[in-house]
């Protein structure tokens, strides 16, 4: 038998490209590739791009621009552009840059062994349909090695909100919800796997509304059908939109022990003149109110958010009022970025608020979250919290993990294996990781 070809796969943006990648890298295994972490030594090389912000999407092109000189020393080397770029810029990439043998967008990766076919019998390879098959139902040979405590597992795809700024709807489609049934198979065997956390992906995950044998379930009730797997201990689901926050999905933070105490609600702005003008359809005021509903249910949630400042015509004054809505909110962790203008939304047309004056706010927003995550973090000192066991840690007997409240705990003298959820009392908090001990 023939040496295996070797895969490297370099991915970017968000989970859902995580997810994608490890299902790629799956089916190519089916092919007889291993992965490798060395971009050198590989036979293969996909790219796994975000076209979310115009630096994520010119990094691409630094990134092939280097990869050339690869290309050169071995002239078989297929290299290959997935995700939201090859989506959004279709053949353009190999104009731009002929090295690429290979670009597929996201909704057309079960085609990619065929595709890999083609590029070996020295063709260019190119598809970004949106066609109407399960991907991940065609995209099989997941095999079943052991794997890490904590997965990733999409369940809904696409985006129908346009918010104004946004390439989501255009590079991933319309919102397609996998089928319950699938959903449910898949974790049973990733369980099988040594998995215990399972988070839920989507663009607009809680507008999840797969199909089932007793109709459509939501979101809330693909999360008690799955709380009835056994060995499954903690589900988490991400990225909520605060207008698909439905009272049975509130309802079950506070009553399903599997679900954790943390959601990702992104509000973007502060300001009900620039959330009007980013087609949210939500203002300030009912984003408070949602929060305030989150927390009756489950006191004690950890809120994490999506910033833009520097959205068009945004002035200090509705700054400010991001600024308020922040401070009412208190934040555990949040995600802020200045805006970028992305071709072909309708944002791309309104006059833009000067680079400094962003930078600037950006740089206000980002000391106010990161003061807000210091001081929850801190308030964790002296509780008692459920700990998932991930990997040792650097010192010896030292092992780390992800709280419920998702943040990294580094628990000394430990005598647990990988994969245990234990009980740890926290003990201090630095930058970014807390330290605790266990509780026997
Ligand atoms: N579906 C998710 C967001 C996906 S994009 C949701 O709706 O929450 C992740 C984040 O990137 C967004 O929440 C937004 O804060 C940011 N983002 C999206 N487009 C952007 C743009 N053009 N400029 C700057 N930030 C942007
Ligand atoms: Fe983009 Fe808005 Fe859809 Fe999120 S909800 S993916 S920000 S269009
Ligand atoms: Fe980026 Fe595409 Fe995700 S644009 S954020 S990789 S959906």
């Amino acid at each position: 038998m023939s040496a295996p070809k070797k895969l490297f796969i370099k991915t970017y943006g968000c989970q859902m490209n995580v997810y994608d990648s490890e299902r790629m890298a799956e089916a190519l295994g089916g092919k007889g590739y291993v992965e490798t972490k060395a971009a050198e030594d590989a036979d293969m090389i996909l790219l796994n791009t975000c076209h979310i912000r115009e630096k994520a999407a010119e990094k691409i092109y630094s990134e092939l621009g280097r990869m050339k000189k690869l290309k050169k020393g071995n002239p078989d080397l297929k290299i290959g552009v997935t995700g939201c770029v090859a989506q959004a810029e279709g053949e353009e990439i190999m104009r731009r840059q002929p090295i690429v043998d290979l670009v597929v967008g996201p909704q057309s990766y079960h085609r990619l062994p065929e595709m890999e076919t083609k590029v070996q019998a020295g063709e260019k390879a190119l598809d970004t349909d949106f066609p109407e098959e399960d991907k991940f139902e065609k995209l099989k040979g997941r095999p079943k090695a052991k794997r890490g405590p904590s997965a990733f597992l999409t369940v809904q795809e696409g985006c129908d909100k346009f918010c104004a700024f946004c390439v989501v709807p255009y590079t991933r489609g319309a919102e397609v919800s996998r089928p319950a049934d699938r959903i449910l198979t898949e974790a049973r065997e990733l369980v099988e796997r040594g998995v215990r956390e399972i988070t839920l992906l989507g663009q607009n995950v809680n507008a999840y509304h797969g199909a089932s044998a007793n109709g459509d379930l939501t979101l809330a009730q693909l999360i008690w059908e799955l709380d009835k797997v056994d060995g499954l201990e903690r589900i988490r689901f991400t990225t909520s939109h605060p207008n698909d926050m439905m009272d049975d999905l509130i309802e079950a933070h506070g009553t399903c022990d599997k679900l954790m105490p943390y959601l990702h609600l992104p509000v973007q702005s502060g300001s009900d003149k620039i959330l009007k003008r980013m087609n949210r359809s939500h203002t300030a005021e009912s984003y408070l109110r949602l929060v305030e509903r989150i927390r009756a249910a489950r006191p004690d949630i950890l809120l994490s958010g999506d910033f833009i400042v520097g959205f068009p015509e945004e002035t200090e004054a509705d700054f400010q009022a991001t600024l308020d809505l922040v401070e009412e909110v208190k934040y555990g962790t949040a995600y802020s970025f200045k805006y970028s203008t992305r071709p072909g939304t309708p944002a791309a047309e309104r006059p833009l608020v000067d680079e400094d004056v962003a930078s600037e706010r950006l740089q206000r927003l980002q000391a106010l979250l990161t003061r807000q995550q210091r001081e929850v973090q801190e308030s964790m000192v002296g509780r008692e919290v459920g700990v998932l066991l991930e990997k040792p840690g650097r010192l010896p007997g030292q092992m780390v993990g992800k709280s419920d409240y998702l943040h990294s705990v580094h628990v000394g003298d430990c005598d647990k294996e990988v994969g245990d959820m234990v009980r740890v009392h926290i003990v201090a908090s630095s930058t970014n990781s807390l330290a605790g001990e266990l509780i026997r």
